[in-house]
């Protein structure tokens, strides 16, 4: 008998969610899904056909649906996958701040999100994912096993992101990010479509003060908890 479960792991940007899924995928054998990049590469999508400027142009981008195809590819030496759009690997492009700073209003359309989320239901469906996003415990796995939400200081996280970017060669200052994060969580918490907000069955990990290795032993206890009980 397989003892496979799904991980939901939810929190606001820059909290290590991706970090904690992807290190419990590999401790676990398990498919890391970053939901994330998924919304990223549509506002790429969206970015290269003007539709931003001077707001989203969703109606457009709603009808440029079935042309997007997003998928991910496994990379050997990134031990995690990275994103295609229409085939295309843009998993760098993905991470720069001009797709941070338009892909909030992306995310909140109610088509995008259709698509995606059942996108992400199917890549669930023989269980055995750890998926990290905004909606996977209350939207795309309501009956994931174990429920993770995330949290930490805002000043963590802006530092985190701000080192992350400027070890990739940004050019960005701290403040920018912090206006970034503070308005993506703003757009993220306050939207109608399934907007962020913790479960009510999820176990809450603020790493405002732990390590990662903390971190990551607290989660791997929850998962040998959880299968135990499976
Ligand atoms: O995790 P991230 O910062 O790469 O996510 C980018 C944006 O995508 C984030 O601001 C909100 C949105 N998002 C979402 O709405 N739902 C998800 N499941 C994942 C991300």
């Amino acid at each position: 008998m397989s003892s496979r479960i799904n991980i939901a792991i939810d929190g606001y940007s820059s909290c290590g969610k991706s970090t904690l899924a992807r290190e419990l995928a590999k401790e676990l054998d398990y498919v890391f899904i970053d939901t994330g990049a998924m919304y990223r590469a549509i506002t790429l999508y969206a970015l290269q056909h003007n539709l931003t400027k001077p707001e989203l142009n969703s109606k457009k981008l709603i009808e440029c649906l079935p042309e997007i195809e997003v998928s991910f590819e496994y990379n050997k030496t990134r031990g995690a996958s990275d994103v295609l759009l229409n085939g295309k690997n843009v998993e760098k492009e993905i991470r720069q701040m001009e797709v941070s700073n338009n892909v909030s209003p992306v995310a909140a359309v109610k088509e995008v999100r259709k698509k995606l989320v059942e996108l992400q239901q199917k890549m669930g469906e023989q269980k055995g994912v750890v998926m990290d996003g905004r909606d996977i415990g209350t939207v795309v796995f309501p009956d994931a096993e174990l429920k993770i939400f995330m949290t930490a200081s805002d000043e963590i996280r802006a530092q985190r992101r701000f080192n992350e970017l400027k070890e990739k060669g940004n050019n960005i200052t701290l403040v920018e990010v912090q206006k970034n994060l503070k308005e993506r969580d703003h757009i993220d918490t306050t939207r109608v479509e399934d907007p962020l907000r913790q479960a009510e069955d999820a176990r809450v990990i603020d790493n405002s003060d732990l390590t990662r290795e903390n971190q990551f032993e607290l989660a791997l206890s929850w998962v040998e908890e959880v299968k135990a009980l499976a």
